[in-house]
């Protein structure tokens, strides 16, 4: 049992970690701007925050005495405020949190990124070198969203050439969040049901048809924290399910949302999504175990045509060797 400190345990994504992690035997300090009621929040101890505050940031993450520090606390969704407020609130709250983390000497620390980082749904065009997208394809954000989650990472990066690996640290991508109730109907985080972004392709496609369920996500924190002294520091790691959150293959639906890709997404046939878990499999052993299909009862077809798992990465037990 560890005790963590989670920034940002009142949304969509932190009381699905929160409730997870603390069903799984951690002890859970959430720090949010407010104190929710949530039911996966009963029991556990909250503080109420401004982490844009360093001062504030500073006390509230040494308050914690933590063995482990999960940072999710940002302004979420791309546009949802000016350019420059997105940028600098995301900012302020990586480079305060995290620094605050290594200055109490928190031994594992790890920040939420964001699938976006990689520049998808650019104004100007947008190609990657290849489908599926992994850790390998190269970042090339185009809005403050993006950027920002870009600087989480270079943040992480930049401890760790501070500290060495006397802090561990990892940044995580996770995939388009479905918290357990918008599988029975609740709106997602872009306001649709499933069901509508099922139905209507195009409310999936800006992000590619990825996806992951907010209860797998807690899965992967606690393989990643439980991991992190044995891999490489400062690693990245794609959050997705193993298919992709669309009725019709990728191999037919990506051509008509990103220009240009026929060829690169020709394989995606059967299930198989645009993004790849693959590493957190072969590094942390971590597989998500929920699918749309599954959630709301519908056949599973065939299984993916290898998608997920078609690349050579290094196992855990290779880096060790
Ligand atoms: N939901 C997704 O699909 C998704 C996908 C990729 C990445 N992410 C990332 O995961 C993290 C969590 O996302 P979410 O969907 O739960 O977002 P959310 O908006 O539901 O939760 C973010 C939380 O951060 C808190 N917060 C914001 N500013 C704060 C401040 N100044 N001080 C203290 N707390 C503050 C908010 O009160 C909120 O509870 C974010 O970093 C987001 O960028 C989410």
């Amino acid at each position: 049992m560890s005790r963590i400190v989670v920034t940002g345990g009142a949304g969509r994504l932190g009381r699905s970690l929160v409730g997870g992690l603390a069903a799984a035997g951690h002890e859970i300090v959430s720090l949010d701007r407010a104190v929710s009621d949530a039911a996966e929040l009963d029991g556990v101890a909250q503080v109420a925050v401004d982490l844009t505050d360093a001062d504030a940031a500073s006390a509230a993450i040494a308050g914690a005495r933590a063995d482990a520090l999960i940072h999710l606390a940002a302004i979420a969704v791309p546009f949802s405020a000016p350019e420059d407020v997105i940028l600098r609130t995301n900012a302020a709250l990586a480079v305060n949190t995290i620094g605050a983390g290594v200055a109490a000497g928190i031994p594992k620390i790890v920040a939420a990124s964001s699938p976006t980082v990689l520049g998808y749904n650019a104004p100007a065009g947008w190609l990657p070198e290849r489908f599926p997208l992994d850790e390998d394809t190269t970042p090339k954000p185009w809005n403050a969203y993006a950027l920002s989650k870009h600087l989480v990472e270079q943040s992480l990066a930049m401890f760790s050439r501070q500290t060495g690996d006397a802090t561990r640290f990892a940044a995580f991508r996770p995939c388009y969040v479905i918290a357990p109730e918008e599988w029975s109907g609740a709106p997602t985080q872009q306001g649709h049901t499933v069901i509508e972004r099922l139905d209507d392709p195009a409310l999936s496609a800006p992000a590619l048809f990825n996806y992951v369920d907010a209860r797998d996500v807690a899965t992967f924190i606690d393989a990643l924290l439980d991991a992190l002294p044995d891999i490489p520091n400062a690693e990245t790691f794609f959050v997705s399910a193993d298919d992709a959150l669309a009725r019709r293959p990728l191999a037919e639906l990506l051509p008509q949302f990103v220009p240009g890709s026929e060829r690169l997404a020709a394989h995606l046939t059967g299930t198989a999504p645009a993004f790849s878990n693959a590493k957190a499999a072969r590094l942390l052993g971590w597989r998500p175990t929920r699918t749309w299909r599954g959630e709301l009862g519908e056949d599973e077809p065939a299984p993916p045509t290898g998608a997920t798992a078609d690349r050579t990465e290094p196992t855990r037990k290779d880096v060790l060797a």
